[in-house]
C-alpha cells in the first residue's frame, strides 16, 4: 500500500492523400484520375512555388503543432519553471484570497500534482502518464488568474497556449486540457485515468494550512472545515484496489456534519474517479469510514 500526504497507424485502408484526388462509382471503387504529364507537373509546381521565408532563428512548427525538430518529452520540472506558469498562479491565488478563498497558489499546485503522479505510479499506469498528471494537477487551478467562476475553462485555455509554446505534442496536451477542463464539480467527468487522479488529488488537499482567511471570526464553512483538518493522507492499495482519504479533525472548529455538508458533492466525483481507475473510494474521519 501506498500513502501519499500532502507533502508530498495498408495501402488499402490508408487515408486519401491531401493532394490527390479521388473519384469513387459504383462499379470500380475507387478511381483516381491520371497523373499529369512532367510538363504539366513542372508548370503546376512553378504557379504554386511560394517565395522563400526567412530563417530568423525561431523554432519551426507543423500545421498539426508539432516540432520539426525531436525534443525530449516536456516534464513538469520545466513546466513550472515558465514565467507565465509561476505569475499566473500566484496572482489567481492573489485573486482567491482577494474573495475569502482558500489558498490555490504554488502550494496546492505542487500538492496536487505530486499526489495525482503519485496515485497513477501506485496503480502500475506508464511513467509519462503520471507525469501527464502530475502537469495537469499543477496547471489545474491557473484559470482562477481570470475568476474563480469559469476557472476551469479557462485554465484549460491558459495551458493549451503555454504547452503548446513550449512544444508538447498535441495529443499530450489534450490529455492535459481535458483534465484541467474536468477537475471540478458540478461538470467535472473523470473521463480517463489522468483526469480521473488529478481529480482524487485536488480533493484531498484539504488542510489547515489552507486558510487564507487571517481572522477566525470572519471565517465560513469552507475556513473552518479547512482549517480543522490537522492531518490529511490519502493512502492508495493496489492490492485490494482501494483509495482511502483518512483525515484528523478538530471537532472544536468544525463538526463532521460540516464537512460533510460542504464535501458531499466532491466525495460522489471522487467516488467516480476511483471508479475510473478501478478502485473504490472510503474517507475516514479520525479513524472513523465515514
Ligand atoms: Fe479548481
Ligand atoms: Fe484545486
Amino acid at each position: 500500500m501506498t500513502t501519499f500526504t500532502e507533502e508530498a497507424r495498408s495501402p488499402e485502408n490508408r487515408e486519401p492523400d491531401s493532394d490527390r484526388l479521388t473519384m469513387e462509382t459504383p462499379q470500380t471503387g475507387v478511381v483516381t484520375p491520371p497523373a499529369p504529364s512532367a510538363a504539366e507537373a513542372r508548370t503546376e509546381a512553378q504557379a504554386t512555388q511560394l517565395p522563400p521565408v526567412p530563417n530568423l532563428g525561431l523554432p519551426t512548427f507543423r500545421q498539426d503543432g508539432d516540432t520539426k525538430e525531436s525534443r525530449p518529452p516536456l516534464t513538469l520540472r520545466e513546466i513550472r519553471k515558465d514565467n507565465r506558469v509561476r505569475v499566473y498562479i500566484a496572482k489567481g491565488n492573489e485573486q482567491m484570497q482577494a474573495i475569502g478563498y482558500t489558498e490555490h497558489g504554488h502550494r496546492h499546485a505542487g500538492i496536487v500534482a505530486t499526489i495525482a503522479r503519485s496515485i497513477l505510479i501506485a496503480l502500475h499506469h506508464e511513467e509519462r502518464t503520471a507525469e501527464l498528471a502530475a502537469i495537469a494537477g499543477y496547471l489545474h487551478d491557473i484559470g482562477c488568474v481570470i475568476n474563480r467562476k469559469g476557472h476551469v475553462e479557462a485554465g484549460a485555455l491558459i495551458s493549451f497556449t503555454i504547452l503548446s509554446d513550449l512544444g508538447m505534442e498535441p495529443l499530450e496536451i489534450a490529455e492535459v486540457i481535458g483534465a484541467v477542463g474536468n477537475h471540478e464539480e458540478p461538470y467535472g467527468e473523470p473521463i480517463n485515468p489522468v483526469a480521473a487522479a488529478v481529480i482524487i488529488a485536488d480533493k484531498s488537499d484539504v488542510h489547515h494550512s489552507r486558510v487564507q482567511n487571517t481572522s477566525p471570526k470572519d471565517y465560513d464553512i469552507h475556513d473552518r472545515v479547512n482549517g480543522s483538518v490537522r492531518k490529511s493522507f490519502l493512502h492508495v492499495d493496489p492490492d485490494i484496489k482501494q483509495i482511502r482519504l483518512a483525515l484528523d479533525i478538530d471537532t472544536n472548529i468544525a463538526s463532521v456534519m460540516e464537512y460533510f455538508e460542504i464535501f458531499i458533492t466532491r466525495m460522489t466525483l471522487c467516488r467516480k474517479a476511483a471508479e475510473r481507475l478501478g478502485c473504490s473510494y472510503r474517507v475516514s474521519i479520525n479513524g472513523q469510514d465515514v
